[in-house]
This record gives structure tokens, C-alpha cells and sequence, in this order.
């Protein structure tokens, strides 16, 4: 573990337990009263279930509060849950989701200032200072990554290269030109540039990059070694969603690397067990559950994340950490009863040397009966091999995802190329069986 520079934290980054404790009880007082008095659809919530902003006099109280679930944000589409009148609404940002109407999420100038505030802790946490340039490949518009980081980057006072998504050519050219310190952008999509450095005869290794900050989707740590081998930088993690602010829920710090540390002082976390909504002790795997603590324009109470980890003490910050997020509920596949989460799939992949880490899982029907397909790239050095070696390694993933996992796989080995590209999100789980 790296030293860490206690100068350079936030007094709250710092403080003792005890005082985190008071300052979340105090603000998670102001947040259910703000919710309750300015929102119809809490009030109501509050009501039917018999509890006022006033029964909370510990913080474990929060668990008597009612859940929010996204469908909550969809009944109330587009702004049915804002706190604050529309002149105080400086941004509009939703989520596009994948079925029904986007979850809208808005934003006063405080709110703004805050997540800009969370940001810049979480990029300067990943080991960045002002002195960095900071390339933005997060996308830019309705999706928080990309303004998210923009800001935060320039309230740490670096230099921000608004890059957004796509056009992966002219990153490359661009980072070779610009030379950035910092770049933020989904994994997947740090291995896509990667895989350009090379199409341009460059080694990303050498690039100017010292640091990555990246999330929005899950990755496992065999994802991050990957990465930090092929690129040669430390890659952090960073989380959060649109719902409860955007990026900068949670990053991991350079000097420990183990999990994203929660910015506990403004997103109030839980863990429950999904099927029972029933709050777990630290430690216990279950559905991330959020209340906002400071936010004006849409305080969130008790939202459903539907992401599953576990919280766990903090290290490099008194904050508690959250694990690696091991899927998303809605993301968990069932084969005929088997739970598998694409992140199983990604450590079985990762672990042969021949296999890269683009992969997609396609499910389908044959004969009445679910089946899984993986399709993965052989990495370019493999690229000679033997239709019998291809088979071989075909073979033993297929052997190690039935062992470690517990389902029948067939293997797709396809080369450089032949998996669909991330430009921001991978899509790793296309889902064509018959209903
Ligand atoms: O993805 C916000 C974001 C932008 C986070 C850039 C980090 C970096 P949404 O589009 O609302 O917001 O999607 C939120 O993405 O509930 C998780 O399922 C997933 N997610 C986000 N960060 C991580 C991460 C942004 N570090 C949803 N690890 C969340 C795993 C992540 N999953």
C-alpha cells in the first residue's frame, strides 16, 4: 500500500466515525423531510407505510422507510419527483435503460457544485492533481459520465479534454497529441483504444497515460490486471449512477486499490437481501441500496440499485468501501436454474492466456431448452493457431465454465475483430430465446 497524503483530503475524508456517524444523521434528517414535504409521491409513501421524517432518531432507523424502485421514477416520468420548482432545475439528465421510458433525474446549481465536489475527490482519490490532463471519453449528453467527470476533472483544477465517446481513430491521435495524464472511459472501452494503438503501430504501454478511471459497467479484477498490463496504467475504479447523482458515487483510491470508498457524506448506503427487502450487516453480499443525503433537486430515499456487492470498512478513508459489483440483479442469467452473472464468464476468460477480453454471451432456445453461447476473441498472437488448437482452447473453457460455474457453454472462438466493440457500455449479454 502506497502512503497516503493526509494533506491533501477533505476534513470529512479524515474524520473519525463517530463524526461521519453525526454528520449523516443530520443530513438524512434534512433529506426525509425535504422529501416528505416536496414530493407528493413520498408523502404518500411515507403515509401508507405509517412513518414520518421524525422517527428517525438513529441511522438504522432508515430501514423503517419505505423502498424506491426504478418503476417508481418511471410512474413519475418526467419530473413528478422534483423537490424544487423548475427555475431552481439547472440540468436535466435521464438514463436511457433498455425497455419503457427513460428514468429522468435533475439537478439544482448546489447539486451540481456537490457532484462536481464528489468527482474531484474521486479523481484526485485515483491518484490525479491539477497538475493533469485529463482525456474524457465517457460519452457527453443526456448520460452523467461524461459531464460528471468534465466537471469534477476542472473543479480539481486539471485540464479537461472533452473528448466523449466514439470515434476511437482520433482518440488515439489525440492522446498521442495531447499527451493526458488521466483517462476516464468504460473498461471495455480502454480495450478498444488499446486495440487501436496497435492498428496505428503504437504501443499503448507508452502512451502518456499514467492513470484510468473507469466504470458504468461491471469488470472483475482479472479485467483491471488486464488492462494495467496491456496499457500501463493503474486502473481505478469509479461508480455511481444517474439516479443518485451520476459518477462519483464511489472511487477507489490509488493508495489501496481495494474497492470503490463511498462518498458516505453525501449517498448513505445499504445493503438488503432482494427478495425480502430486509437490511443486511456489513460484510453480507445483497442489493446496494442508496439514500441521497444533500441533494435539492431530486432526493432519492432508499433506492433499489439493483447492483450486488457487499460493503466492507474503509481503508484509505474512514468511508466504507463497496466490493466489486458481481452483477446486476436484472443482469443474472438463469440456465435451465443455474444463476450465472457475465462476470463469472469474464474470470474464465481471462484466466487462458490465448482467450482476450472481448466477449459477448448470446442465450437462445433449441429444442425447448435454454442454451449459452460464448463468443471470444483469440488475442492476436494466437491468431495462427490450428483448427485442432482452437478446439483445444474452445475445449477448456468450455471445461472450466461447466466446473467453476456449473453450466454447458459452447465456445465461439472467433478472431481479431470478430466480437462487436464497445464505444461506451459493452453489451455483454444478447439474450435471443424464445419466451
Ligand atoms: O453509468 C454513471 C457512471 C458514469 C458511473 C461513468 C461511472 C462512470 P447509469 O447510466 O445510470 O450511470 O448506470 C448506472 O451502471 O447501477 C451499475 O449497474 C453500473 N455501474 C456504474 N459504475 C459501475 C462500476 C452511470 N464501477 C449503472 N462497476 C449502475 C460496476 C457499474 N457497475
Amino acid at each position: 500500500m502506497n502512503k497516503i497524503n493526509h494533506s491533501k483530503l477533505e476534513p470529512i475524508e479524515k474524520a473519525s466515525l463517530d463524526e461521519l456517524q453525526a454528520l449523516q444523521l443530520k443530513r438524512m434528517k434534512w433529506s426525509l423531510q425535504h422529501a416528505y414535504d416536496n414530493v407528493a409521491h413520498y408523502k404518500k409513501k411515507f403515509d401508507e407505510a405509517g412513518v414520518h421524517p421524525g422517527d428517525l432518531q438513529a441511522l438504522c432507523d432508515l430501514g423503517k422507510f419505505p423502498l424506491t424502485a426504478k418503476q417508481d421514477l418511471r410512474e413519475n416520468y418526467p419530473f413528478a419527483l422534483f423537490a424544487v420548482p423548475m427555475d431552481e432545475v439547472v440540468r436535466i439528465h435521464a438514463s436511457s435503460g433498455t425497455t419503457g421510458k427513460p428514468t429522468v433525474v435533475g439537478y439544482t446549481k448546489n447539486d451540481i457544485d456537490m457532484w462536481a465536489d464528489v468527482c474531484a475527490r474521486s479523481i484526485r482519490g485515483a491518484g490525479g492533481s491539477k497538475s493533469d490532463k485529463v482525456h474524457v471519453a465517457y460519452g457527453y449528453g443526456l448520460f452523467t459520465g461524461g459531464l460528471g467527470a468534465h466537471y469534477g476533472a476542472e473543479r480539481l483544477g486539471a485540464t479537461v479534454i472533452p473528448m466523449s465517446g466514439g470515434q476511437t481513430e482520433r482518440q488515439v491521435q489525440l492522446i498521442e497529441d495531447f499527451q493526458p495524464d488521466i483517462i476516464m472511459c468504460t473498461p471495455s472501452y480502454m480495450l478498444n483504444l488499446a486495440d487501436e494503438f496497435v492498428r496505428q503501430g503504437l504501443n499503448p504501454v507508452e502512451s502518456s497515460l499514467r492513470i484510468g478511471i473507469f466504470g458504468a459497467e461491471p469488470w472483475t479484477d482479472a479485467m483491471r490486471q488486464e488492462i494495467e498490463l496491456r496499457c500501463g496504467v493503474d486502473a481505478l475504479d469509479i461508480y455511481g449512477l444517474s439516479e443518485v447523482i451520476g459518477p462519483g458515487v464511489a472511487c477507489e483510491c490509488i493508495e489501496t486499490k481495494d474497492g470503490p470508498h463511498i462518498w458516505e457524506d453525501h449517498f448513505y448506503p445499504e445493503i438488503i437481501d432482494p427478495a425480502s427487502g430486509e437490511v443486511l450487516p456489513d460484510g453480507q453480499y445483497g442489493e446496494l441500496v442508496f439514500t441521497s443525503l444533500t441533494k435539492e433537486a431530486l432526493p432519492i430515499i432508499r433506492y433499489r440499485t439493483r447492483d450486488l456487492t457487499r460493503l466492507l470498512p474503509g481503508t484509505a478513508r474512514t468511508m466504507r468501501r463497496m466490493d466489486k459489483i458481481t452483477g446486476r440483479s436484472d443482469d443474472m442469467m438463469i440456465i435451465r436454474g443455474v444463476n450465472v452473472f457475465p462476470s463469472q464468464i469474464e474470470e474464465e476468460i481471462l484466466k487462458l492466456d490465448e482467450c482476450s477480453p472481448h466477449y459477448q454471451i448470446e442465450l437462445y432456445t433449441e429444442k425447448q431448452m435454454d442454451k449459452m453461447r460464448v463468443l471470444v476473441e483469440l488475442k492476436p498472437q494466437y491468431g495462427q493457431l490450428s483448427d485442432e488448437e482452437r478446439a483445444g482452447v474452445a475445449a477448456k473453457l468450455a471445461h472450466n465454465i461447466k466446473s467453476y460455474i456449473g453450466v454447458t457453454a459452447i465456445i465461439e472462438l472467433r478472431s481479431v475483430g470478430g466480437v462487436v466493440r464497445s464505444e461506451g457500455k459493452a453489451v455483454r449479454v444478447v439474450d435471443k430465446r424464445s419466451r
